[in-house]
């Protein structure tokens, strides 16, 4: 008998897949939680106060009932405003999800990087600090798009969404200031790289594309390096903190991602 315990997800919706699918790929035996908090979505456009209040306390709640051995916050809203908050409040391991400006600036050739996330996001001092500590001779612009996390949702729901869409969103960055020399963009919300192949396609020009699901998938090997797993995991759950009918239609894509139980808190 192996280390029952799961590896708990968090976002405000679907976004955290594209961490969780990296993670699930380097620890297949992991039992996996996920958790939608979709009676708070869509957190980009909630104030600073209604997050900090909100995530600490459902985390306390959600480590109660699944007993994790590792809570990932697979959100950069609610990690560059909470994670301290929830590290403080929980005696269990948290890992966060930031934006990936420090890999973007390595990249960059044209010392101009994009950050795309959640309006939230985008005016944190957390991304101030980033910017400052590994960009600092790159222009850094920032846009924030909650359309695009409507688009990702609605592509995993199985809806049609055109590239005119795509298009218009990455218009939004790359209209502002310094945005024509932009040739890397960080999805720093973890809903977008759910569709970077979308994005890519809509771009005006080749433009690199990078998040920070791989890294922090390794960071939760290294975490959990010489721990116990079940020798053949439970399949996973996803709960919702409101399960109603666009929820369920999610269901075909959690199950792709080895979530074939939908549960309410
Ligand atoms: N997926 C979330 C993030 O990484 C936020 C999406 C939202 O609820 O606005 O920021």
């Amino acid at each position: 008998m192996g280390d029952a315990r799961p590896i708990l997800f968090f976002d405000s919706g679907i976004g955290g897949l594209s961490v969780l699918a990296p993670a699930r790929a380097l620890l297949p035996q992991a039992p996996l939680v996920y958790v939608a908090d979709s009676a708070g979505f869509p957190y980009g456009t909630r104030s600073e106060a209604e997050i900090a209040g909100r995530v600490p306390a459902l985390l306390g709640r959600l480590a109660e009932r699944h007993d994790p051995r590792l809570i990932v916050i697979a959100c950069n809203t609610a990690s560059t405003i909470a994670l301290a908050a929830v590290r403080a409040a929980l005696d269990v391991p948290i890992v966060g999800t930031v934006p990936a400006i420090k890999p973007a600036a390595a990249m960059s050739a044209t010392r101009a990087i994009g950050v795309l996330g959640t309006d939230a996001t985008v005016r944190q001092p957390y991304v101030d600090d980033l910017a400052a500590r590994f960009a600092a001779d790159c222009a850094v612009v920032r846009h924030g798009s909650a359309r695009l996390v409507e688009l990702a949702e609605a592509k995993l729901r199985g809806e049609a969404t055109t590239s005119a869409d795509y298009a218009a969103v990455l218009d939004g960055l790359l209209s502002r200031p310094g945005g024509d020399r932009i040739d890397v963009i960080v999805n720093a919300c973890t809903h977008f790289p759910l569709v970077a192949a979308e994005l890519a396609a809509a771009a005006p020009r080749p433009i690199a594309f990078v998040d920070g699901g791989p890294g922090i998938a390794r960071r939760i090997a290294q975490l959990t390096n010489g721990q116990s797993w079940p020798q053949s995991p439970a399949p996973g759950i996803a709960v919702f903190t409101r399960l109603d009918d666009r929820a369920r239609r999610l269901a075909p894509a959690l199950a792709a991602h080895g979530l074939d139980q939908l549960v309410e808190l």
